[in-house]
């Protein structure tokens, strides 16, 4: 089942000239391709709506500067079952508990600078794609 999905290189990834290692993990993976790519400081209303859901939340505001701290790399990523595929190869969002071998469990120690996000969904997919790539047929 070919899906798309949206992937941010957050601004940590970036600044440790890490995208190439991530950005290759997943181009590595069969069938997989990169769809649309752009490298850019996010604004704060942009990120509102793509973390909407967390509003209120005690992370928030540390998320929401650190999102807007540097440039981040935003991606679509198309191919089987990539939605799943690429929350696996990132990890779960506390690095530490992370699996060695995924993204954040070979290069993240703190849960606020976790390197990367994907759509957990096909719905969040299809909302966040929209978001940073309006104009995505
Ligand atoms: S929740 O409440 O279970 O839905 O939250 P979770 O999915 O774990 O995290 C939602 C996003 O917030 C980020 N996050 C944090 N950022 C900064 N500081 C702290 N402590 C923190 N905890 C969670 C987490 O990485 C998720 O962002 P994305 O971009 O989706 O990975």
């Amino acid at each position: 089942m070919s899906q798309r999905t949206l992937v941010l290189l957050k601004p940590d990834a970036v600044r440790r000239g890490l995208v190439g290692e991530i950005l290759g993990r997943i181009e590595n993976k069969a069938g997989w391709r990169i769809a649309a790519l752009e490298l850019r400081t996010l604004e704060r209303e942009v990120l509102e709506q793509h973390y909407a859901e967390h509003v209120g939340k005690p992370f928030y505001e540390p998320l929401m500067e650190f999102m807007t701290s540097g440039p981040a790399v935003a991606l679509v990523v198309e191919g089987e079952r990539v939605i799943e595929g690429v929350r696996t190869l990132a990890g779960p969002t506390d690095p530490i508990a992370a699996t060695p071998g995924s993204i954040r469990g070979d290069f993240g120690t703190i849960v606020r600078e976790n390197l990367i996000h994907a759509s957990d969904s096909e719905e969040s997919a299809e909302r966040e794609m929209k978001i940073f790539f309006p104009g995505l047929a």
